[in-house]
């Protein structure tokens, strides 16, 4: 259908946008999710890979720790295949157009919009202390993420797609109300792999910050660890492997196997029809897993050695970056009537 100049300017057109927290522990839930569609999707379209570090400050963070895993998180992209000559990885706050795009933006969006998102409510209710404001704008943050470069797909895990659509939403407003800036961008969602719930109880998300050894599977995880957290997984009574409603455990190790064999539920199924139970099914995900990650854990060790060439992608990206965010905050500014 395309000539090989249309096909090079579509490809030029696609650009991907996603980010991450670089706190917590990075488990299977961001790499199905997350992390192997952004591996993927590399040759396909311009990337940018974004270390949320201003997001993370929206709840309390040691600043010690924090600096340190910005890092490692960084490594552990790299390790999974980001590769910095195809893609740029780095540092939210290394580009300060997402603070000063964050503030026009809020300026167009609603605090009735922001009042329905699902994961403030569940954010602020876990919160001991106050709740920061930061935690409520944190939405506004993450459309100015997306919309600076003009981003076109947002590879993301299911939980983000509200944020994407307040994302679109108060692009439409802006155009609408200002002209034609940005360019609306859609979340990509993978078939299989999108929620993956905790081992230790399928009815809540898998999360970095869920406390328990036995409710994710990082991604650095120890073969003995994978083991130990995946056979400990919490199951339902009966012992046919089939997803539905009812079995809330059965179905997210299915989910799990689906995501990472790339099999549908009815060839996942039908390849367990003779299973002897939830064992069998737990055994293979463990050996899948433990091969899936292992060359991630063993790359990583490597990179972790020398964290200056880490540091070095990460400058070099944002500096390739700035360029692009300060045109499209400048274009804001003029669509708005403010500056000299
Ligand atoms: P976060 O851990 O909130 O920084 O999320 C980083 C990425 O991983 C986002 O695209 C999320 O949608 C995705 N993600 C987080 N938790 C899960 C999960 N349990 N299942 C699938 N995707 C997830
Ligand atoms: N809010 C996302 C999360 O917690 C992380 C994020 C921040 C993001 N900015 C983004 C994801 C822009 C996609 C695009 O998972």
């Amino acid at each position: 259908m395309f000539g090989n100049l249309e096909r090079k300017t579509a490809m030029r057109s696609k650009v991907v946008f996603s980010g991450i927290q670089p706190t917590g522990t990075i488990h299977i839930g961001n790499y199905f999710g997350a992390i192997k569609q952004w591996v993927a999707g590399q040759d396909d379209a311009e990337n940018i890979f974004c270390l949320v570090d201003m997001h993370a400050l929206t709840v309390p963070q040691d600043p010690a720790v924090l600096a340190v895993q910005i890092i490692d998180t960084a490594t552990l992209l790299l390790a999974a295949g980001i590769d910095p000559a195809k893609s740029r990885l780095y540092v939210q706050s290394d580009v300060r157009e997402h603070a000063e795009l964050t503030w026009y933006l809020s300026c167009v969006g609603s605090v009735g919009q922001l009042n329905r998102m699902t994961q403030f409510k569940e954010k602020s209710e876990a919160q001991k202390g106050e709740v920061r404001v930061g935690l409520f704008t944190y939405p506004v943050l993450m459309a100015a993420d997306i919309l600076l470069y003009r981003t076109t797909h947002v590879p993301v895990g299911e939980d983000q797609k509200q944020h994407i659509e307040l994302t679109r939403d108060l692009a439409l407003r802006f155009n609408a109300t200002y002209g034609e800036v940005f360019v609306l961008p859609e979340a990509t969602v993978p078939a299989a792999g999108a929620r993956i719930m905790g081992l230790d109880d399928p009815t809540k998300k898998m999360s970095k910050s869920a406390p328990g050894s036995y409710h994710a599977v990082g991604v650095l995880d120890a073969p003995d660890q994978i083991r130990k957290t995946v056979m400990a997984a919490q199951t339902d009574s009966g012992r046919e492997i089939r997803g539905d409603s009812t079995r809330p455990g059965v179905t997210n190790l299915l989910g799990i196997y689906m995501a990472a064999t790339g099999r549908t539920q009815s060839e996942a199924e039908a390849h367990f029809a003779n299973a002897r139970g939830y064992g069998d099914l737990k055994k293979e995900i463990v050996d899948i897993l433990v091969e899936t990650l292992r060359p991630i854990r063993e790359r990583y060790d490597e990179l972790v050695r020398d964290r200056a060439v880490v540091r070095e992608v990460l400058q070099r990206a944002a500096e390739q970056l700035r360029p692009t965010a300060r045109a499209t905050t400048d274009a804001v500014k003029r669509a708005m009537g403010v500056g000299s």
